[in-house]
């Protein structure tokens, strides 16, 4: 039995923490949170059920101190990385693995070296220091855009073009941040150009590691990174709870992503991202009648076309959110045995990262 920490209850950690209290593999043994109005509870009776023995503590010092095995950091890194970073590695220092669905880098540290080298540097550093692991489980929200391309290949005899896409509807995402102009930029004019979350230099950065990885994978090198991005008004008014409204003519929708050149196939990553499925024009990618989920693209021989629907009480969305919690959590075994340092998928057996009985 592992014991295990969770960082932070959002949107990912509150899907996850009573996963964590059902299984029988693991033991949760500390819960950090970041909002002090959480400090104090008992996490059973903060998910509405009988109290558990484990308080929240807004004290980071006390979870780096507990004696556990695993960290699930999920915790906002986005416009804190540094901060985020600094709190990774006091986790890797006391001995502790550590598995985290964010910062690129650390998904696949050959490409973060070049474009994120301080956080492999402090990662790697802090995991020499305490023996420990650490594991990016990747983006959409990893195995989709990563392990499922690659493992695809493993039928085919020629592979000219590899494309994997998240297609996803953010419009339940109740969150003030979605018509941020620094985020999606939704409602935003259509020639909207401040830094964003899906910016040249933010995908490349940020997402490019999972193509990198995609190569690696199958055994190719990469030649070129070239990002891409459209955007599309919106056809109709789009009330979004807490971010306000989208108004039509507004940015509703983006298709962004980075196509890669290597020695091999072309390898292309992308998202469509929308909170109106009216407003996605007729020419993008997508399948139609529009549907959320992943899908992946093999050209070659054979070619094959996959596609997923991932839903959890029937909405895509929170489908997303969960698989994005349940592979950190299905990953602690894995990780917990593994060799110190940056461990990547390709370092994990595959029958590792499988949800196992208990
Ligand atoms: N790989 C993927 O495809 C994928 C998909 C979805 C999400 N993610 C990542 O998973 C993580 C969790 O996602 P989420 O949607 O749950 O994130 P979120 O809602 O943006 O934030 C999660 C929690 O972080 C804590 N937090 C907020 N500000 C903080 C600060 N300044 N310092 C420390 N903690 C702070 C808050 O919780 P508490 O008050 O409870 O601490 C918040 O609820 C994020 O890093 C996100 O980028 C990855």
């Amino acid at each position: 039995v592992l014991r295990v920490i969770q960082c932070s209850l959002g949107n990912v950690g509150t899907l996850n923490l009573p996963i964590l209290l059902d299984r029988r593999d693991l033991e949760l043994v500390g819960v950090w949170c970041h909002s002090p109005e959480k400090a104090g509870t008992d996490v059973g009776e903060l998910m509405g059920r009988d109290a558990v023995g484990v308080r929240v503590t807004g004290d980071f010092d006390e979870v780096v101190a507990l004696d556990a095995d695993c960290v699930l950091y999920h915790s906002r890194i986005l416009g804190r990385q540094d901060d985020a970073l600094a709190q990774i590695a006091r986790l890797l220092r006391s001995g502790k693995n550590v598995v985290v669905p964010w910062i690129s880098a650390l998904q696949w540290p050959e490409y973060g070296r070049v474009v994120d080298a301080r956080a492999v540097k402090v990662v790697e550093a802090a995991c020499r220091d305490g023996a420990s692991s650490l594991l990016m489980t990747g983006t959409d929200p990893g195995f989709f855009s990563d392990m499922l391309p690659a493992v695809l290949t493993g039928v085919c005899d020629r592979v000219d073009s590899l494309r994997v896409q998240e297609v996803l509807d953010y419009s339940s995402f109740d969150d003030e941040r979605l018509t941020a102009p620094d985020f999606f930029c939704f409602g935003q004019p259509l020639d909207h150009d401040e830094p964003n979350f899906v910016d040249e230099v933010t995908i490349v950065q940020g997402w490019g590691a999972t193509p990198a990885l995609v190569a690696a994978a199958v055994g190719v090198e990469v030649v070129s990174v070239e990002h891409f991005e459209r955007r599309a008004p919106a056809v109709e008014r789009v009330p979004l709870g807490r971010a306000g409204t989208v108004e039509p003519g507004t940015i509703a929708a983006r298709w962004f992503g980075i196509a890669c050149t290597t020695t091999g196939p072309t390898i292309t990553w992308e998202h469509v991202t929308h909170v109106s499925p009216a407003s996605v024009p007729a020419g993008w990618p997508v399948r139609r009648p529009l549907a959320d989920g992943y899908a992946v693209r093999i050209e070659g021989s054979p070619t094959i076309d996959l596609r997923c629907d991932v839903t959890e009480h029937g909405n895509p969305f929170w489908g997303a959110y969960l698989v994005t919690a349940t592979r950190c959590t299905n990953a602690l075994h894995a990780v917990a045995a593994a060799a110190p340092g940056i461990v990547t998928i390709l370092d994990l057996p595959l029958g590792s990262l499988t949800r196992r009985a208990g």
